[in-house]
C-alpha cells in the first residue's frame, strides 16, 4: 500500500509526522528520501512530537546519529555526508537495526545493501516553496492507515 499526501506548509508536514508516529512500532525502521531542503527533517520532527519530544531534533549532520528517549528509543541518522558506508559497518552501525527502538534514516539511499529491506519509505518531493508531496509505503505487507 502507497498513500499520497499533500503538504502546504512546515506545520502540516509536522501534523502528518505525528499521525505517522502512531503507525510506528517498536523495531520499525523508515528511510527518508528527497533533495535537500524536501523536509525530511521537518517531518521526523513530527514523528518525535507524536513520542512527547519537541525539543532538540535537528539534522545529526556531524554525528550521523541524534537518539531521542521516549516510550521508544528513536534512532535518527543522517547520512548527507557519509562518504563510504563501510565506515559505518566498522562503526558497528548495524546493531541499530536489530535494536529495541525506531530507526529513521535520512539519505537512506546512501546505505546501499546495508538498508535492511523490510521498512517504510518516505519519498519526499518539492512542489513549490512550501507544497511538498510525501509519500509513504511499506516494503512488506504491512497494516497501517493515515488520514493525512
Ligand atoms: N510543506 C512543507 N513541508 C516541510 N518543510 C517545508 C514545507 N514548506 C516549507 N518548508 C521548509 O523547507 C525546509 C525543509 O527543511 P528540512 O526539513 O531540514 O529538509 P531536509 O531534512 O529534507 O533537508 C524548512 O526550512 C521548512 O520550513
Ligand atoms: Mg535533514
Amino acid at each position: 500500500m502507497k498513500k499520497k499526501f499533500h503538504s502546504k506548509s512546515a506545520k502540516e508536514t509536522i501534523e502528518l509526522g505525528e499521525e505517522f508516529a502512531g503507525v510506528l512500532k517498536q523495531g520499525d525502521i523508515v528511510a527518508f528520501y528527497g533533495e535537500l531542503g524536501s523536509g525530511k527533517t521537518t517531518l521526523i520532527k513530527g514523528i518525535c512530537k507524536g513520542f512527547g519530544i519537541e525539543k532538540g531534533v535537528k539534522s545529526p549532520s556531524f554525528v550521523f546519529l541524534r537518539i531521542y528517549k521516549s516510550r521508544y528509543t528513536l534512532y535518527h541518522f543522517d547520512f548527507y555526508r557519509l562518504k563510504r558506508k563501510e565506515e559505518l559497518v566498522n562503526a558497528g552501525f548495524d546493531e541499530f537495526f536489530f535494536n529495541s527502538g525506531i530507526v529513521l534514516l535520512e539519505w537512506a539511499d546512501k546505505l546501499g545493501n546495508l538498508l535492511p529491506e523490510s521498512r517504510f519509505e518516505v519519498v519526499m518531493e518539492i512542489r513549490s516553496e512550501n507544497e511538498r508531496e510525501i509519500q509513504i509505503s511499506h516494503t512488506e505487507r504491512r497494516e497501517w492507515s493515515m488520514e493525512g
